[in-house]
């Protein structure tokens, strides 16, 4: 056994299944979370303590002598928990706040991409609401509209006329929807093609690409319905040809870790590229993200042999060798069961049955998220409740386990969608 003591930040499914990569981990002795969910809380100790309180933060990491963090979601990375743990002598997984900002700031990233030579949509930056309008007006096309900060990923307004680009000016830069993470916007060419979603384990100079997965966005079956955090998620996506991974490295990754460096700021830990692939096999950059995707880290993390803590310590450290990350030849697809109401008005409280029917099953993994413990019952505390992963040597298996999975598990008005995967594979049996 080994003796690091991890503690993971967050709380949803992708939280969890780095508990569990770490948990495969030979170099750790002990794994515990802040503040976690249900499922994360039955197998490792988690505290809670308030969303951003430092002091709070740091008794725990000191008192539980944690000597590794890894962060999950954005926004304490943002806020610079990394820079606070190095102050002192904690070494985490993660990107410092200067280096965040490729996720914190669009109007930062766009600028920095077109320094860069990474393409990119055309775009432009307005403070000034009336400019702004005035723009807009004169394009013969409808732009996408984007609040510069972190929006909890409703900051993007994708319109289908130029009205509703109008309104999402007006609800960012004239009604401060998002406060001051709407001082800024981005007003950029609508892209059109196949997304995909790109993660590389990045040490500020080398970096390793995880297979390359696809996120479904919208809430219904055939990508109808609201947008929601993601409904599901499958890996690695066919789409992603070597060659496209040749292109995608030289004129996406490769020079943001450099021009990351040369600014002063090198980037350690998962740089996560939104792309859209153009009908013409065009890779174009719509966001980063400076952390794991959610849901695609619970299809990518199942999927990573070796020692993972091991090779995230090795990125914070800047001593990486791709030799630490080894991907495993499955397949990995993850249904996400959401609570009544999402994604709006969401019911929490309802009872959770099956799951003891499924403990212990080969190749399928359930992974908590919006969980918690009520009376002695597991009921559901936030939209998106359970992913349901399944892993296979194909991506039928891997559908075919998950959804198998799905059937046994119920609770009241659980929704998910029926067509994950179906990019790859063609529409569900
Ligand atoms: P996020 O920043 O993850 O909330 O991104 C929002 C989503 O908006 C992306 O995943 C795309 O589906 C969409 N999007 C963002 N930029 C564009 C664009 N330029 N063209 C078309 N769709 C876009
Ligand atoms: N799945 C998209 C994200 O994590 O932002």
């Amino acid at each position: 056994m080994g003796s690091r003591k991890v503690l993971v930040v967050g709380a949803g499914g992708r939280e969890h299944a780095l508990c569990l990569a770490l948990e495969k981990s030979p170099s750790v002795a002990s794994i515990m979370a802040v503040s976690g969910n249900a499922g994360m809380e039955a197998r490792w100790k988690c505290e809670r303590i308030k969303n951003g309180d430092r002091d709070a933060f740091w008794e725990v990491v000191e008192r539980n002598k944690v000597d590794f963090v890894l962060v999950g979601p954005e926004a304490p990375l943002v806020d610079g928990i990394v820079d606070f743990l190095a102050e002192r002598g904690v070494p985490a997984f993660g990107p410092s706040a200067m280096a965040s900002r490729l996720e914190g700031s669009k109007v930062f990233t766009k600028k920095f991409a077109q320094e860069h030579g990474i393409p990119t949509a055309p775009f432009q930056v307005f403070t000034n609401p009336t400019a702004a309008r005035a723009y807009v007006r004169k394009l013969d096309h409808v732009p996408v509209i984007k609040a510069d900060g972190l929006c909890a990923g409703k900051g993007v307004v994708v319109a289908d006329d130029i009205e509703g680009a109008l309104g999402a000016i007006d609800a960012i830069l004239e009604r401060r929807a998002f406060g001051d993470a709407g001082a800024a916007i981005v007003v950029e060419d609508k892209l059109h093609g196949q997304e995909v979603s790109i993660q590389a384990m990045c040490d500020g100079e080398r970096y390793v690409l995880l297979p390359a997965a696809q996120d479904h966005k919208r809430a219904g079956d055939n990508d109808t319905g609201l947008n929601t955090g993601g409904m599901g998620a499958y890996a690695p996506a066919p789409l992603f040809t070597p060659e496209l991974a040749a292109r995608v490295r030289t004129a996406i990754i490769e020079p943001t870790l450099k021009g990351m460096r040369e600014r002063g700021y090198p980037f350690r830990g998962v740089l996560y590229a939104g792309l859209m692939i153009a009908p013409d096999g065009t890779p174009n950059l719509l966001e980063f993200n400076v952390r794991f995707g959610d849901p695609e880290a619970q299809v990518t993390l199942p999927l990573i042999e070796g020692d993972f803590a091991e090779a995230c310590f090795a990125c914070a450290e800047g001593k990486l060798d791709e030799s630490m990350v080894k991907i495993s030849n499955k397949h990995a697809l993850a249904v996400v069961l959401a609570a009544y109401g999402y994604p709006g008005n969401v019911r929490t409280g309802d009872k959770i049955d099956g799951l003891d029917k499924l403990a212990g099953k080969p190749d399928v993994i359930v992974l908590h998220a919006g969980t918690r413990m009520l009376g002695g019952d597991l009921v559901t505390g936030s939209g998106r409740v359970l992913n349901v992963v399944g892993l296979a040597d194909t991506l039928t298996g891997a559908r075919d386990r998950a959804y198998e999975a799905v059937k046994e598990i119920r609770f009241e008005g659980m929704h998910y969608r029926h067509d994950i995967g179906a990019r790859a594979l063609g529409p569900a049996k």
